[in-house]
């Protein structure tokens, strides 16, 4: 039986998102890369090109209102995280948002908050917690 991949938007195409993230989606068989998000056309472009994704954007609201996705990574400064994550969130979609997930303790609890009233899950990628191996 096939099952259908969760179609991923992935938001943010820098540095360690590009070298650490992106490479390992392909990894992953339940997932495929639906498209890319970010500021500078240039980069969003290349990692569309570079990983496979079928679309790249530089507005999120336009990747949101344009692709039917299941779920978003989103991977940049920490303010970004708590921002566009509560618009992932009320797009209706599941987030994994690169640690930090907000600039402060308080922003932190509401971006969680805004997933549980959501009725969505959100998670934040502390690298050991979710390791494979036992460092
Ligand atoms: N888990 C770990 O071990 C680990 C390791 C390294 C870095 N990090 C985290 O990763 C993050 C840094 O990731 P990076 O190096 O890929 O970031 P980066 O700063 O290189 O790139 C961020 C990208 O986000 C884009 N961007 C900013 N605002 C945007 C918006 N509104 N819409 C679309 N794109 C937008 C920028 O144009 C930029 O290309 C940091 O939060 C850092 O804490 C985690």
């Amino acid at each position: 039986m096939s099952v259908r991949k969760a179609r991923i938007g992935f938001i943010g195409c820098g540095s360690h998102a590009s070298s650490s993230l992106y490479p390992a989606i392909h990894t992953i068989p339940q997932i495929e890369l639906a498209a890319v998000c970010d500021l500078k056309e240039e980069l969003a472009r290349r990692n569309a090109r570079s990983f496979g994704a079928l679309r790249w954007y530089t507005d999120v609201k336009e990747m949101l209102r344009r692709e039917e996705l299941d779920g978003a990574i989103i991977v940049g400064p920490p303010q970004m995280h708590c921002e566009l994550g509560k618009l992932c969130l009320d797009a209706g979609l599941p987030i994994l948002v690169e640690k930090p997930s907000a600039v402060s303790h308080r922003e932190a609890v509401e971006l969680a908050q805004h997933a549980e009233d959501a009725g969505l899950w959100g998670a934040v990628a502390y690298m050991k917690r979710y390791a494979v191996c036992g460092w």
